[in-house]
């Protein structure tokens, strides 16, 4: 039975290399949607992905949310990758502590020894000041190690439930909803054809950056988040996912 299993996966994670051209996907067992061990379990395999990518001085930018979250509370010291320097991709996108991208980057450099910076922004935030702080010295700084990353990780949700979750303003959530937008990624919606619905206004990675980065890795699982996931790669490059079996099943029965 467990031979089978791991056949299964391997399955999976075959099948949606080809559909969405990817490098490398990883498939860890389960739907986290229904495990509380199923976040965790995509955070050590993209911790083991990174202890074999990562070259000594990397830089890498990470986003925040809950499993970007347990990719943070997974890592241990990098072995062969010596004075990384962990970034946040972009600002607080309106959500609780726990869930951004500074906190969660912060922490991920401790446990790798790492080095990191921050990005101190209120956000989102309105056009007059994003300009202003843009040019401030000390965010431009961050800005430039965030464009100059190796390698980027993030997160990717269902757009309502994100939209929700950082208490968007009435207008903005009308947009979102009338846009009929399924996914969000780094404070972009996008609707089922990956066309953007909404961006948020925040400092730091942008959608062309993703574009010409080197190694772009999602990590986003559960059943729920299959149309969310298929959404986003309509859009944006990407180069590795790390998902689970609850959203792999559902990505392969679109194709
Ligand atoms: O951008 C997507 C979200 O950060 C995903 O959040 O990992 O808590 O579902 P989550």
């Amino acid at each position: 039975a467990f031979m089978q299993e791991l056949r299964g996966v391997s399955y999976l994670e075959e099948q949606i290399r080809n559909q969405f051209q990817l490098q490398h996907v990883i498939v860890v067992p389960g739907d986290s949607d229904e495990l509380s061990w199923g976040k965790q379990e995509m955070g050590k395999a993209c911790v083991r992905y990174l202890n074999d990518i990562l070259s000594t001085d990397d830089t890498i930018a990470v986003t925040g949310g809950g499993t970007i979250a347990e990719v943070a509370n997974m890592m241990s010291p990098l072995e062969k990758a010596e004075n990384c320097l962990f970034v946040p991709a972009r600002g607080g996108l309106g959500e609780n502590v726990e869930n951004q991208a500074n906190n969660i980057c912060a922490k991920m450099a401790q446990k790798a020894n790492g080095d990191y910076r921050l990005l101190y922004v209120p956000d989102p935030l309105s056009e007059e000041a994003y300009q202003t702080i843009i040019e401030e010295p000390a965010v431009k700084e961050v800005l430039q190690l965030i464009k100059s990353a190796n390698v980027i990780i993030h997160g990717i949700g269902d757009a309502i439930t994100m939209a929700k979750r950082r208490k968007t303003p009435a207008d903005v959530m009308k947009k979102i909803e009338e846009g009929k937008a399924v996914g969000e990624a780094y404070g972009y919606y996008f609707n089922e054809e990956g066309k953007i619905v909404h961006k948020v206004r925040t400092v730091g990675i942008q959608l062309e950056d993703i574009q010409q980065a080197n190694c772009v890795i999602a990590v986003a699982g559960g059943k729920s988040k299959a149309q969310a996931v298929a959404s986003y790669f309509k859009q944006a490059q990407c180069h590795v996912l790390i998902t689970d079996e609850g959203a792999a099943k559902e990505l392969i029965k679109g194709s």
